[in-house]
């Protein structure tokens, strides 16, 4: 089925089965003063090398409403900013205080399997995880986040998740901005949802359930469309869209370029100028900004064509649209505003004097994925008699969904690569695009829907890759997995991967 026949079948299904849920969301607020964008102090773990974590629950008031239950490492929402450094280990401490178990997966960090924080790691209410992390990688931005099958959409959503820098103290070298907070701005930007008393909503709809949960407000590191001051200077920004399914189409309101210097798992050779920027559930961009003008500027988001286009998705989005005050179109991020200040670095550098990562011509295995997203069929009529929106995914009535025809089993691992290998996968998708991800290895694209010369975002060395149809990768496995611990491959869409697609593997 193509993406357009789904989106019809889908139309259809939202407008009979999950109207209500729609109808049901609140008109919006007014708005009065926009919050000043939150930036959580760094977590520096360079000197001691050791890093504690508590999962806990907490209170946390959105949008100025009253409060919601959420979950957090270290505080009531979202986790710390973590800075290690390149070469360096880190001795992690991870206490689970839920009263649910919790597995918690260091994403973007190149580590071997005993610790990378699968499903197959996880920690029991109450008990303490002690994995330590050997840090050897190029210098990127990375995050961890919970990955408990079959709950990792719902805990992700209620907060768990934090930002894993990996620094190797040569960015002063580079001309790059480095003050956490002050030019080198973090910034997860997620969508949600308040329900009608303004409290963070997470029930899902069968529509829900087959193009992830999206919401129609948007928070930049747990504040609603944030301001944020920045200097009169060229500024760095750290992308990462910890979204549970919503893709993003960041552009600047009056146009301005953000030169693209990093992809999810490193630094690109040279700052390539770009005025769009796309990117989908789990990926990081880090962008230089120039500011010296000192203009305020906002960065906004266009829809997410996960939702459907023009086309019969349209109504959809206009009966949501209608419903809930949201206006299809456009949606402001956040702004900056330039207070004077002035700052260290005050153009763009020309290079960033990182090697371009070389083409594999030899590849030792080729693999196929196919993302599947309805095994035994369209869940339509489950759906409609279920009705009531729930949770979780197990139980719910919602669709089955796979990879090459099998949804993800525990106990069954679907494939054994060579350590030390390198090897070509293609990655069919149909229906919606999916943000596939692999645990444990950096790849590089060597072609997607463009043809064979990918799109900006697929540049550069990356762990994540949103697949529009069709996307091939040269993978290059340097860490060990054994089948206690294997490392996984899924759809970053979490309903998705709670649905069952994601696969594992061993690597020896
Ligand atoms: Cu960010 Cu397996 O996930
Ligand atoms: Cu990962
Ligand atoms: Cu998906």
């Amino acid at each position: 089925m193509d993406r357009r026949r789904f989106f019809k079948h889908s139309a259809a299904m939202a407008a009979t089965a999950s109207l209500g849920t729609i109808i049901a969301q609140p008109v919006r607020a007014s708005r009065g003063k926009r919050p000043n964008l939150p930036m959580p102090e760094l977590l520096d773990v360079t000197g001691s090398g050791r890093l504690t974590l508590n999962a806990r629950s907490g209170q946390t008031a959105f949008a100025g409403g009253p409060s919601s239950s959420t979950l957090g490492y270290n505080q009531d929402y979202l986790g710390p900013f973590v800075r290690a450094r390149s070469g360096q280990e880190v001795a992690v401490r991870l206490q689970n205080d839920l009263d649910e178990s919790l597995a918690t997966h260091w994403h973007g960090l190149l580590v071997p399997g005993e610790v990378d924080g699968g499903p197959h790691q996880e920690i029991a209410p109450g008990k303490v995880w002690e994995p330590i992390l050997p840090i050897d990688q190029p210098a990127s931005t990375a995050w961890f986040h919970a990955h408990t099958f079959p709950h990792t959409a719902r805990q992700v959503y209620r907060g768990l998740a934090g930002v894993f820098q990996i620094d190797d103290g040569h960015d002063p070298d580079r001309g790059l901005p480095q003050e956490h907070g002050v030019d080198d701005l973090t910034l997860v930007i997620q969508d949600r949802r308040l329900d009608e008393a303004g409290r963070l909503d997470y029930r899902l709809s069968m529509f829900d359930r087959m193009h992830g949960f999206q919401g129609d407000r948007l928070f930049v590191n747990g504040a609603e469309q944030p301001r944020g001051p920045v200097p009169n200077a060229v500024v760095r920004l750290r992308l990462l869209n910890g979204s549970n399914a919503r893709i993003f189409h960041l552009r600047f309101e009056d146009g301005r370029p953000m030169h693209v210097i990093a992809s999810d798992a490193g630094f690109w050779p040279k700052p390539v100028p770009t005025e769009e920027l796309r990117l989908s559930p789990g990926e990081r961009f880090e962008v230089l900004v120039d500011f010296r003008d000192g203009r305020e500027v906002a960065l906004m988001t266009g829809p997410d064509q996960n939702r459907g286009g023009p086309g019969m998705m349209g109504v959809v989005s206009n009966i949501r649209s209608f419903a809930s005050g949201l206006v299809e179109g456009d949606q402001r991020v956040l702004s900056f505003h330039p207070d004077g200040r002035k700052g260290r670095v005050d153009r763009i550098p020309e290079a960033t004097g990182e090697a371009s990562w070389s083409q594999p011509t030899n590849f030792d295995k080729r693999r196929h994925f196919r993302l599947d997203m309805m095994l035994g069929g369209m869940p339509m009529m489950r759906g409609m008699m279920g009705g009531g929106a729930s949770e979780d995914m197990p139980g719910g009535g919602g669709p089955s969904m796979g990879i090459n025809g099998r949804p993800f089993d525990m106990q069954h691992i679907n494939e054994a690569v060579a350590l030390g290998s390198v090897e070509h996968w293609t990655i069919e998708s149909d229906m919606l695009m999916h943000p596939f991800h692999i645990h444990g290895v950096h790849f590089q694209v060597l072609a997607d829907e463009t043809g064979q010369t990918p799109r900006l975002e697929n540049r550069g060395p990356k762990d994540t890759v949103l697949v529009d149809g069709r996307a091939e990768i040269a993978v290059r496995f340097t860490q060990p997995a054994s089948k206690d611990s294997p490392f996984m491959y899924h759809c970053h869409i979490l309903e998705h991967e709670d649905a069952g697609m994601m696969g594992h593997f061993t690597v020896s």
